[in-house]
């Protein structure tokens, strides 16, 4: 077989095939294998008009239709299937070709892989590939983890294939080995925490306005023309105008109300407790999830207690002006997830020896993935003006917007304990935001307490060292 294909994509499962006639139908010449060869087939079949295909039934076929230096895009499943794939594509590599994984990977897997390759003399990428199977096929937001000798030869390639917004591909080399899926992860804590706070806000309308679905959906449409503008919003508006139609009523009120999840909301609020980083937003989204999932224990919770539904205050008497409170508030808590969440990219980039761009990661999300909107050119703005914001908390731009939003976000809070709808997105970033700004904080209590039961020893405000109090004698 003649090596005529620039680049080429194991595993053809949805992900991996859209990819694939992404790259194709920007002009690359992909060559293709998969595991189980009907798939390879069936794309062909499907898809093979779209571009310049090259299948192999063999991987070793596959390997020879590359040129060189290679360009292998590994998209199959993460963990044990990844390490198959890569090591049995590494054994038939040389020296200067590169593995690509395209895949959802667990960052430090990605740090172990670049070790184990560039030991053999190959280059390992982690890319993060974000905008689902649709993103994959029309144009993904990628997070790319590698060296920049490596970035020179895959940069052409995933900067013609991502998403573009003014003109800028939604594709970017931010560090090396485990950072593009680092900052992908946290993109998908960040994704649990946006559609966690929109749940909220759409059930304060529903319950505590007494809205229905599709009024409620034609509000979310008036948002989505706001500083609020984004997919998320936009989807949700769809979701909510959407009727079932087996028994005509709205399509959200069919739903079984228990989330599911694939494991990066998890993976982000475990790494985020290991860097000490408060994600509270992500957390609060993550374990909200979980609750609507333990049906036993809402049941057992319902049964002593008595189910609450809808709210226990009476209707606002001025709803639009709820509305705009709750648009509020759901604006301030999205800054202060927004603000965790990249704190979290600082505190990675930090133990890892990323120099990450944190204006740069913003503007690649702008386009492709799940949570791209308008304000995160407000984020490219902030570390602009300043590369060396500590939180975007402080910068300008958002210090005004909090400030022109705290009396309603406070409110919507406060109605939300009184009615008995749960907001803990809501409640979780105004607590970060307040707990930031305060002067003093109980935790002076708390290292009191330490010190007394453990002589964990505490620190002064007047002086300098540490310090520990003879608790038995002198008390
Ligand atoms: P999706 O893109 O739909 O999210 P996935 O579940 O992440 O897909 O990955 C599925 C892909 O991983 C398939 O291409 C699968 O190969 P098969 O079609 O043969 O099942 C591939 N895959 C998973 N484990 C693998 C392994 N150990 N070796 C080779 N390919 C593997």
């Amino acid at each position: 077989m003649s090596a005529r294909a620039g680049v080429g994509v194991v595993g053809l499962a949805v992900m991996g095939s859209n990819l694939a006639r992404n790259l194709a139908r920007n002009g690359h010449t992909v060559a293709l294998w998969n595991r189980t060869q009907e798939k390879t087939t069936a794309l062909v079949e499907a898809h093979g008009h779209e571009g310049d295909f090259v299948p192999s039934e063999e991987l070793a076929d596959f390997v020879a239709s590359l040129t060189t230096p290679r360009c292998v895009i590994v998209m199959v499943q993460a963990g044990p299937g990844t390490d198959a794939v890569v090591d049995a594509v590494a054994e038939l590599l040389e020296p200067g070709d590169m593995v690509v994984d395209g895949g959802n990977a667990l960052f430090g897997d990605t740090i172990r892989r670049t070790e184990a390759l560039e030991a053999k003399g190959l280059h390992f990428v982690g890319a993060g590939v974000s905008g689902g199977e649709e993103g994959a096929l029309n144009g993904p937001s990628i997070m790319v983890g590698g060296s920049d000798e490596a970035y020179e030869t895959l940069g052409p390639i995933v900067e013609s294939i991502a998403a573009v917004v003014d003109g800028t591909p939604c594709a970017a080399h931010l560090g090396t080995d485990g950072a593009g899926h680092f900052v992908k992860m946290v993109h998908n804590g960040i994704e649990y925490a946006d559609m966690q706070l929109i749940g909220e806000a759409y059930d304060l309308l529903r319950n505590v306005a007494g809205l229905s679905p599709s009024a409620i959906s034609e509000i979310f449409v008036g948002w989505n023309s706001g500083e609020l503008d984004s997919f998320l919003i936009e989807i949700t508006a769809d979701v909510l105008a959407q009727v079932d139609a087996s028994t005509g009523q709205p399509f959200v009120d069919v739903v079984l109300d228990q989330a599911g999840m694939k494991g990066t909301g998890t993976w982000t609020v475990q790494t985020a407790l290991t860097l000490g980083t408060p994600v509270s937003g992500i957390a609060e989204a993550v374990f909200a999830r979980a609750l609507s999932s333990h049906r036993e224990t809402r049941d057992a919770v319902q049964a002593a207690y008595g189910t609450t539904s809808g709210s226990t205050v009476p209707v606002p008497d001025d709803v639009d002006a709820f509305v705009e409170q709750v648009r509020r508030a759901l604006y301030a808590s999205k800054i202060v997830s927004y603000a965790q969440g990249f704190d979290m990219l600082a505190a990675g980039a930090l133990l890892h020896g990323w120099s990450l761009d944190m204006g740069q990661i913003a503007t690649i999300w702008r386009g492709g993935c799940i949570i791209r909107a308008r304000f995160l050119d407000r984020i490219t703005e902030a570390y602009a003006a300043d590369p060396a914001l500590v939180s975007l908390l402080s910068a300008p731009v958002f210090v005004e917007a909090l400030q022109g939003a705290d009396a309603a976000w406070r409110q919507v809070v406060s109605t939300a304990a009184l009615s008995g709808v749960p907001t803990p997105g809501f409640a979780a970033a105004l607590a970060a935001f307040d707990g930031s700004r305060r002067d003093r904080l109980p935790a002076a209590l708390v290292q009191g307490q330490r010190d007394l039961f453990g002589a964990h020893t505490y620190r002064r405000v007047d002086r300098e060292g540490t310090f520990h109090v003879m608790w038995g004698e002198d008390r």
